[in-house]
């Protein structure tokens, strides 16, 4: 599995990694069996948030990386209405319970709401301190709240910023990518497979896949992901709760695409105009 520097942590992650949301919907062993597959196999990054399930995803993460902690580069999300200076600490503490563990690799506001982003980050800077989180970053953050964010925390201090990036829907490449590959901001793109909408193989877009993947001996999902972390800066998150799922998103992390290959999907999957930060 290819790693890379995430933005400003200093750390090597895995450029697939593993979301959780609605994980709770499958058998529970089936979830565990595909986050410990996709462990096995080097998909270290794992994305949980107190939103999903509401606790009930990180309560099924902490089982599956029972006795592998330090393997996992694990990342959890404060909800907005939470994001207070007091309630973003007594979130990741409830968080960090649940997870069974004393710290999170990376803690993010999932998306801006009526707390002030200052006092959010005064709180993600004093856990810190305190060792409950190693770094910090943000999530569905446009240019402009990224340009606030900047401003507020200083350089350096956001790790990441996930948002939504997958074949049709590439509108973070217009000025998102930018801003953060000039700041050192990881990009992590949620919903790879569209959140269950993937390009079909009768499609004229899922047909290109397709052949690149016959010429890979690899999956058209697996050609999907790998066009997804083309760039330094970008890493992905597929949820998979089967384990067969989970092999196979993780056989995309040593793929290599031809730049005509990447060509061909750019062209397969039209990036449109710009517009403002979709999120879903
Ligand atoms: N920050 C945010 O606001 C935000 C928003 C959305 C998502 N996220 C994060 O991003 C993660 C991924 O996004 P997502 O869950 O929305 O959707 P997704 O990863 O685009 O798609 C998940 C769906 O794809 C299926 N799947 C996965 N691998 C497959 C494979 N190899 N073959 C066939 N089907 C496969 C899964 O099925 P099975 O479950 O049956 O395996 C599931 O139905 C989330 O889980 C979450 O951690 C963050």
């Amino acid at each position: 599995m290819e790693q890379r520097r995430f933005g400003s942590s200093q750390r090597e992650v895995a450029v697939i990694g593993q979301g959780t949301w609605y994980i709770e919907n499958a058998k529970p062993a089936s979830a565990i069996a595909a986050l410990r597959r996709g462990l096995d196999l080097g998909m270290a990054h794992i994305d949980t948030a107190e939103l999903y399930g509401s606790g009930v995803a990180e309560e099924l993460v902490a089982e599956a990386i029972a006795g592998r902690r330090d393997e996992v580069f694990l990342v959890s999300k404060v909800l907005p209405q939470n994001a207070s200076r007091k309630g973003t600490v007594l979130a990741c503490e409830r968080s960090l319970a649940r997870l069974k563990t004393n710290r999170l690799d990376c803690y993010l506001l999932h998306w801006r709401g009526r707390h002030p982003i200052e006092d959010t980050f005064a709180a993600f800077e004093q856990l810190q301190r305190e060792g409950k989180i190693l770094s910090w970053g943000v999530s569905n953050f446009d240019v402009s709240d990224l340009e606030e964010a900047c401003r507020i925390a200083g350089e350096g201090r956001i790790a990441c910023n996930q948002v939504l990036y997958h074949l049709q829907e590439r509108a973070i490449e217009h000025a998102v990518i930018p801003w953060c590959e000039k700041h050192g901001v990881a990009l992590v793109g949620y919903s790879p497979f569209g959140h269950g909408s993937f390009p079909g193989p009768r499609t004229a877009g899922g047909r290109v896949l397709q052949e690149i993947a016959d010429a890979h001996d690899a999956t058209a999902r697996q050609v999907a992901l790998r066009f997804l972390v083309r760039r330094a800066s970008l890493f992905t998150i597929p949820k998979a709760s089967n384990p067969k799922h989970a092999e196979e998103n993780a056989g995309a992390g040593d793929l290599r695409l031809t730049n005509t290959e990447i060509a061909r999907i750019d062209a397969a999957f039209p990036l449109g105009g710009r517009r403002s930060l979709p999120v879903l």
